[in-house]
């Protein structure tokens, strides 16, 4: 086990390469299930849900090739099994793709609920909705998710929630039925249109996605395709915080700027100067940030998954400022961990009333999870000394070589080996 240790204070100065994004990477491999012939995929994140997910897609029959370090050929002409067990389900949240696509690939699926972060009750009630209507049968027995069909066709599924998750499943599912699937009120994330792009490369006929109305008119086959995945939204956002959290002047590279709009907005509004080019964005910032109010909502909204970065940015803003948490139940787990540094925040159900402090102090504090580390990790370089952020395994679930990444930017942050206590060496 290994925990980050990092002496803050130091503003982040420099540039920095976003990797490729985690949700559509997560998302892309299991798809290509579709097809029997090879893909190539590009611009994969290094990190370590994706090599849950390459572990997995071995484990059922595909032939992983490793190209490069961000590249992967896969070929899954002799997949032949569609249980996804739960020592490969039970890390990460994504291993439900795996329904859909094996749904997709041979009309049935049987795969262990998925796990990742905690955020209190994560169903999955849309995405069986959306199997059913398509006609399949969906039980749960021995603890794992059950579909089948004898035959798929295209239909309307109207999800009563914006759900990531159960639009991306039914977009699996649907690729290859015959008939017209449409999905209402589905999600609009970039990482939807990244993996319509790459169904339609395979020569899928998907439309829409972006909208919240999807059409896709299923296709007998789908082919082998090269497809780079897009930069990842959310490491890019985290980056630009960690720049202003730290009053620093960062050129952040390989990003779409149209993914970040809702962040730069914020970024603005307390008081960072942001410039955007083609494909980067600079943040810099050299005052204490202002207060502001921010609710998390489904794309184009302000996303979850930058919650609780935001909010170790506005525990020293001037004033007091609200976040209103609008997709998950509890995502405020983290709050314990950030008043441990001195940071003064209440938590009433959804919403966080944060007092700004003057400063952050450095205390031992832990990843709870993947996002909430990375905020872990922002409030450790604010703050002046030494903290240490523990179960950083959560954090290298979604962060391409973190450490190596800050340290360009002149961070002093190390990963060190947590050394066992006598009582720990005794229970093992
Ligand atoms: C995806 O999770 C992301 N994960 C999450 O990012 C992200 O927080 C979330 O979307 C929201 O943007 C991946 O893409 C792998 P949802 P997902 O289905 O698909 C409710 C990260 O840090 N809901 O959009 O699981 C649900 O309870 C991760 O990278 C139902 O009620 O999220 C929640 O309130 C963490 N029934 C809301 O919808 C369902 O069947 C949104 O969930 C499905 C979801």
């Amino acid at each position: 086990m290994e925990k980050f240790v990092i002496s803050g204070g130091k503003p982040l100065k420099g540039s920095v390469r976003i990797s490729g994004a985690k949700n559509a990477a997560v998302a892309i491999l299991p798809a290509i299930l579709l097809t029997d012939e090879p893909c190539t995929v590009e611009n994969l994140p290094e990190i370590s849900d994706v090599t849950t997910i390459l572990r997995t897609m071995q484990s059922l029959g595909a032939e992983v090739k490793v190209i490069n370090k961000s590249t992967v050929q896969i070929n899954p002409k002799n997949v032949n099994s569609y249980v996804v067990t739960k020592e490969m389900a039970e890390g990460m949240r994504a291993s439900s793709y795996f329904l859909g696509a094996l749904l997709g690939r041979m009309n049935k699926a049987r795969v262990a609920p998925p796990g990742g972060c905690d955020f209190g009750v994560r169903p999955i009630d849309q995405h069986i909705k959306g199997f059913e209507a398509l006609g399949a049968r969906v039980t749960i027995d021995s603890g794992m998710v059950d579909a089948r069909a004898e035959r798929l066709s295209g239909s309307s599924i109207y999800l009563d929630v914006v759900s990531v998750g159960a639009t991306i499943n039914i977009m699996l599912a649907a690729a290859r039925v015959s008939g017209l699937t449409i999905i209402e009120n589905a999600a609009r994330e970039p990482h939807i249109v990244d993996l319509a792009n790459f169904l339609n490369s395979m020569g899928a006929n998907i439309m829409g996605a972006g909208t919240n109305i999807i059409k896709i008119r299923g296709v007998e086959k789908l082919h082998g395709t090269d497809y780079s995945i897009i930069p990842d939204q959310i490491e890019a956002g985290t980056y630009m915080l960690a720049a202003a959290a730290t009053k620093g002047d960062v050129l952040i590279e390989n990003v779409t700027p149209k993914h970040l709009e809702s962040i730069i907005a914020k970024l603005l509004e307390v008081g960072a100067t942001v410039e955007e080019f083609d494909e980067a964005v600079r943040v810099s910032m050299s005052n204490r940030p202002k207060q502001c109010k921010v609710k998390t909502m489904p794309h184009p909204g302000f996303p979850t998954d930058m919650q609780p970065q935001m909010a170790t940015l506005l525990s020293v803003a001037e004033g007091t400022s609200i976040i209103t948490e609008g997709v998950w139940d509890s995502r405020f787990r983290y709050v314990d961990q950030l008043t441990k540094m001195g940071a003064k925040i209440q938590v009433d159900g959804k919403m966080a009333v944060i007092t700004g402090v003057d400063e952050l102090t450095s205390a031992p504090v832990k990843a709870v999870d993947l996002r909430a580390g990375a905020a872990m990790i922002i409030a450790g370089l604010m703050a002046k000394g030494i903290t240490e952020v523990e179960d950083i395994d959560h954090i290298d679930r979604g962060y391409e070589k973190l450490a190596e990444k800050l340290r360009e930017l002149g961070a002093d942050i190390c990963r060190m080996p947590i050394i066992p206590t006598d009582a720990q060496l005794m229970d093992a």
